[in-house]
């Protein structure tokens, strides 16, 4: 059932409109500056349209996870540098409501609120009821708006979330609208055609550092895909699952039961990389190209040159292509090459390519490649949740149209 978006919330003049963005952004870790906008950025269509059309708006998100951060870490996930960040994109001034999540400051700022105003509130996730649906907080949260909009693609994952979850909830029994904003609009536009009618062949990219998490999602996209390129360092779970010596890379146990399953798919819809770079563990300046086994005292770090070659094949021959997880570790120049050819070889297929949001996503807006693509999702673990079927609270909670 299609949800209501923003053209469906009527007349927004005068209205105070409560967004719910992820602004769940990378930061610096010493002074917690915001690393990368993208999210940041993929909300502003949202806020703007309704800033146009005469609303004020509340925005919120959760930053990092507090509950689990040592006091020195917590106090950088305050959401004033993204504050600083967003009111820079949007080019008007964006206030923090106030220190506390909610309360009589929050409410005071909310009232003293003009049309065309931005307040955002405090990191939700200072307040431990927000990951537990909390109705009391929630009710206090939807009482500062006239309407509700789920702009946030990358947290609609969470159930347990109030302001994903409960929130709109409340809003419902108050008898005030609810819609998906555009990012999330588009995202559920684009995943749900690709998934529903994809142009064929499809090609699915997987890489990564664990298969044990993802198995839903592998298992969903060879439902889809007419093959499937591992890469990454799952490929070393692969060998080492087919009885390859992977030298000194380090293999979970419980990666090695995950892939088990899909052994029996290597060769038909499943292809593993034919080389890979090895580089030493105390010295990683050097490097070597194994076929087979690797070396004792070196790890695998990224797929090797014939793989790459392969791959470009495959890449150009498709006409969907879907990517999630880097081929290796990319964070490293020197080992990012790999994940960078399969980002150009992307670039340059006409065909509808999607690129699944985290890691990938970074590697991808580090290489200067992410508007060549038809899609990059500002999802992780919402991309991978979306795409193996999983129903959504969140979005249950939209009001169909
Ligand atoms: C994400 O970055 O995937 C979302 O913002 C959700 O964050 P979480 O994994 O901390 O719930």
């Amino acid at each position: 059932m299609p949800k209501k978006t923003l053209a469906d919330l009527g007349d927004l003049k005068g209205k105070k409109v409560l967004v719910r963005v992820d602004f769940n952004v990378p930061l610096d870790k010493k002074t917690g500056a915001v690393k990368n906008d993208r999210r940041i950025r993929a909300a502003l269509p949202t806020i703007r349209y309704l800033l146009d059309a005469g609303a004020s708006v509340i925005a919120m998100s959760h930053l990092g996870r507090p509950e689990k951060a040592k006091p020195e870490e917590r106090q950088l996930l305050t959401m004033d540098q993204v504050a600083a960040k967003f009111s820079e994109l949007l080019g008007l001034p964006v206030k923090k409501a106030a220190d506390e999540v909610i309360g009589p400051a929050v409410t005071a700022a909310v009232a003293r609120m003009n049309p065309g105003q931005v307040i955002l509130l405090e990191n939700l996730r200072f307040d431990p009821r927000e990951q537990k649906n909390d109705p009391l907080f929630a009710a206090a949260i939807a009482s500062l708006g006239d309407a509700y909009v789920n702009d946030a693609f990358g947290t609609c994952h969470n159930d347990h979330d109030a302001s994903m979850v409960a929130v709109p909830a409340a809003l419902k029994a108050a008898g005030k609208p609810r819609a998906v904003g555009f990012l999330v609009a588009r995202e559920l536009e684009v995943i749900d055609g690709l998934l529903a009618h994809p142009q064929k062949p499809v090609l699915g990219i997987m890489g990564g550092a664990k298969v044990s998490d993802k198995l839903a999602f592998i298992a969903a996209l060879l439902r889809k895909v007419d093959h499937l390129l591992i890469g990454g360092k799952i490929t070393y779970a692969f060998l080492k699952a087919r009885g390859v010596d992977v030298g000194s890379t380090q293999v979970d146990d419980a990666e090695i039961q995950a892939v088990q399953q899909l052994l029996g798919h290597v060769g038909s819809q499943i292809t593993l990389p034919v080389d890979y770079v090895a580089a030493k563990s105390d010295d990683l300046l050097q490097t070597q190209i194994c076929e087979g086994s690797i070396p004792v005292g070196y790890e695998g770090v990224d797929i090797g040159p014939k793989t790459v070659e392969m791959y470009k094949l495959k890449i150009a021959e498709a006409a969907t292509v879907i990517w999630n997880g880097p081929l290796g570790w990319f964070e490293q120049a020197a080992f990012a090459r790999g994940t960078q050819a399969i980002a150009e070889a992307m670039a340059a297929n006409p065909g509808v390519t999607v690129v699944g949001g985290g890691e990938t996503a970074e590697a991808v807006e580090q290489f200067g490649l992410a508007d060549k693509m038809t899609h990059v999702s500002t999802g992780g673990g919402a991309f991978l949740a979306y795409v193996e079927g999983k129903p959504f609270q969140s979005l249950a909670q939209i009001d169909d149209k």
